[in-house]
């Protein structure tokens, strides 16, 4: 071990992780030392002092107020002009090759408890389509349509890089331009011990890291030169989303015209919350700055708060879909802006002192992440726009219940019937029906591209030349 590394451990007072130095093999000794060298270790304790004097409730409700504005969905002609004049704007920065998207995908997954990267997750209703292979999907037929190239920028963790890069190699990038496709390494921190702010062993020769949170985002793109790379491409935009919802509409035009015609840093889409106590982040205003209020930091008497209208105050769901300057991100990634660290009380399973394995039961340890949407407060005319659940919200978050394989997956099947139905088919209202993106990204695109046999049957796969359509 080298000795600055020793010193500053003791300096640190975290020598501990040397307890089995000397029984390890030399492979494992280059292993926790590359681990140790990777901790920051003045920002570590800053982050300890941090969760050691947390406060219950940190946040202080007279600073929260109602969203100011916000672009809600078209409720009569004067409104679905406007939207329809957005879609042209975005179509116009989609052509102008102007746009990259970016899919975070470095989570553990623990809630499904599926034993490979979520992106695998087989989701489709008919074809066991992944949720991978539905993003791939969208972005062909966009770049196919545009006539331009999109970067897409795939952030994995040390959980679920190799399975994920071998996945998406087997399966040919589903036939996306390999040098479009960049999968980049979010950073991670280390747990530490709830009562003595020390650093976790996982094993003898393994410090418990975790990944450093969808805001590690930032920090890995850079390290990854991805900044460059857009700046290279003439991209100004980043499209942002998340692994777990098979319905998000990628780079949504209108989405795009509406953040710049408003000269935004950052838009996020929401959806109108299901009901007062829906547990979802809110856009709302914190200190007059636009901010995600945790569900858990909402009173409940604002939290059921309804204004003249008729609607709750606090309505507008997170729901994790973003457009994002490239120039916001840059500065972001960088120095003092850096997004803030919040502490999460877990279950770490860690090796103690005697060499003795746990598994606790209750949380014993603090872990540290960065949340992507603290940049929302930092950004210049951050704007908010309404999508609808049933179309574009559906995640796979649990094994069971809301947000679940069973419930994304009946809306994937219910939305395919609502888009035939638009598109003017009739089919067996039992039939199992899928649309690969590469057929339609919206109903219109399936207008007068079937005939009534193509759609007889029980199932039903709408993909080019897939000749596969069961019946
Ligand atoms: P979640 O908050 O759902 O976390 O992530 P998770 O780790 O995937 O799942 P649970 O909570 O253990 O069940 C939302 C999105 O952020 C990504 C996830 O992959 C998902 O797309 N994410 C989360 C990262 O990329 N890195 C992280 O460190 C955390």
């Amino acid at each position: 071990m080298d000795s600055n590394f020793k010193n500053l451990l003791s300096q640190y007072d975290q020598s501990q992780v040397l307890n089995f130095w000397e029984q390890l093999s030399a492979d494992q000794q280059r292993g926790l030392e590359s681990q140790i060298q990777s901790i920051d270790y003045e920002e570590l304790k800053g982050l300890i002092n941090q969760a050691f004097h947390k406060s219950e409730s940190s946040i202080n409700p007279d600073s929260i107020s109602p969203l100011q504005n916000s672009i809600c969905l078209p409720e009569n002609e004067k409104d679905r002009e406007k939207w329809a004049h957005a879609r042209e704007r975005g179509h116009k920065i989609l052509d102008a090759g102007k746009v990259a998207a970016v899919l975070v995908a470095g989570g553990q997954g623990s809630r499904l408890g599926f034993d490979h990267p979520k992106g695998m997750f087989p989701i489709g209703p008919v074809t066991d389509r992944t949720l991978f292979q539905i993003f791939f999907e969208q972005l062909l037929a966009l770049s196919n349509r545009h006539g331009v190239r999109i970067p897409y920028f795939i952030m994995t963790s040390d959980a679920t890089h190799e399975e994920t890069e071998s996945f998406l190699q087997e399966h040919s990038w589903f036939g996306y331009p390999q040098e479009d496709v960049f999968l980049f390494k979010q950073g991670t921190m280390p747990a530490v011990d709830d009562k003595t702010g020390k650093i976790l062993l996982k094993d003898p020769s393994t410090i418990a890291m975790s990944p450093d949170g969808h805001g590690g985002m930032l920090k890995a793109m850079q390290r990854a030169n991805l900044f460059e790379e857009m700046q290279k491409r003439g991209i100004d935009y980043l499209f942002y989303h998340q692994v777990d919802n098979p319905c998000v509409s990628m780079c949504d035009p209108a989405m795009f015209g509406f953040h710049e015609e408003q000269g935004a840093e950052i838009s996020t889409k929401v959806v109108a919350k299901r009901e007062p106590g829906e547990k979802v982040g809110v856009l709302a205003e914190f200190d007059g700055k636009q901010s995600i209020i945790e569900y858990s930091d909402l009173l409940e008497e604002m939290a059921q708060d309804y204004d003249e209208t008729g609607r709750l105050k606090y309505w507008a769901g997170n729901i994790a879909i973003h457009i994002m300057n490239r120039s916001l991100l840059e500065q972001l990634a960088t120095g003092d802006s850096r997004l803030p660290v919040h502490v999460a009380h877990k279950k770490v399973p860690f090796v103690d002192d005697a060499g003795q394995q746990h598994s606790p039961d209750e949380p014993n340890a603090y872990k540290f992440e960065r949340f992507i949407f603290d940049a929302i407060p930092r950004a210049k005319n951050p704007l908010v726009i309404e999508t609808s659940r049933e179309e574009e919200f559906n995640p796979v978050k649990n094994a069971e219940g809301n947000d679940s394989p069973a419930s994304s997956q009946a809306a994937l099947l219910a939305r395919a019937h609502r888009w035939m139905r638009i598109a003017r088919y009739n089919c067996d209202e039992n039939a199992k029906i899928e649309i690969s993106p590469l057929i339609a990204l919206e109903p219109h695109d399936l207008e007068n591209q079937f005939t009534d046999s193509e759609l007889a049957g029980a199932k039903i796969v709408l993909s080019p030349n897939s000749g596969d359509d069961e019946k």
